[in-house]
């Protein structure tokens, strides 16, 4: 599926904005959710190595050899349980809202981070009243607000350091507020 030139244009924001927030030099990172690859396409300059997870088979079919020349992208077809290894960032680009358990995926996360460093970027949008972002397609949440985000990160041992908006979204007539937080590890 082509992404479109908004898609593009939120996965490049959200690309720079990760820029300016990583810590680690030369980050091991993890996207959870890749879909077809719009934040990756971006994303893969800034890691040293770039894991890519999504439950769909198509998603994960459309990305085979999307990038031939770089040893340093992995794809693979799993949830978050399956992954092994150690990231000093893991990212979900509009994803973490197709998930059902928001605080067990968090949880998972943070287990997969490497400590003390660890960073978790979540780049979600907003949910405006009455004006459902999936209207014919299915997702468990309808985006989250910036409260429902911090309390879904603290009961997963995560903090929540900064949210930055970065891009408005219009969807169906409606502009949806998207951002990053930018969560660390507890204490
Ligand atoms: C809107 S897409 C995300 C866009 C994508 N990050 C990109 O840059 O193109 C949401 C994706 O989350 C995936 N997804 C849903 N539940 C998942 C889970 N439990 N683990 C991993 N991926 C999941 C879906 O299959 C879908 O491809």
């Amino acid at each position: 599926m082509a992404a479109s030139a908004t898609d593009l244009e939120t996965g490049r924001l959200f690309a720079e904005k990760s820029a300016s927030l990583i810590t680690a030099a030369s980050p091991a990172m993890l996207e959870v959710g890749c879909g077809h690859g719009v934040a990756a396409g971006y994303m893969r300059s800034l890691a040293r190595r770039l894991t890519l997870i999504d439950v769909d088979k198509t998603a994960i079919a459309t990305l085979d050899g999307r990038w031939p020349g770089d040893k340093n992208v992995a794809i693979k077809q799993c949830d978050i349980l399956a992954v092994q290894g150690s990231f000093d960032v893991i990212y979900y680009f509009l994803s973490l809202h197709h998930i059902t358990n928001t605080v067990a995926e968090l949880s998972a996360a943070r287990r997969l981070l490497l400590r003390p460093s660890g960073q978790l970027l979540i780049c979600e949008y907003e949910p405006v009243p009455g004006k459902p972002f999936h209207k014919n397609d299915y997702s468990p949440h309808d985006g989250f607000s910036h409260e429902e985000l911090i309390i879904a990160a603290s009961q997963s041992g995560i903090s929540v350091s900064g949210i930055y908006d970065i891009a408005t979204l219009p969807h169906y007539g409606t502009a949806y507020n998207v951002y990053v937080a930018d969560c660390r590890l507890r204490r």
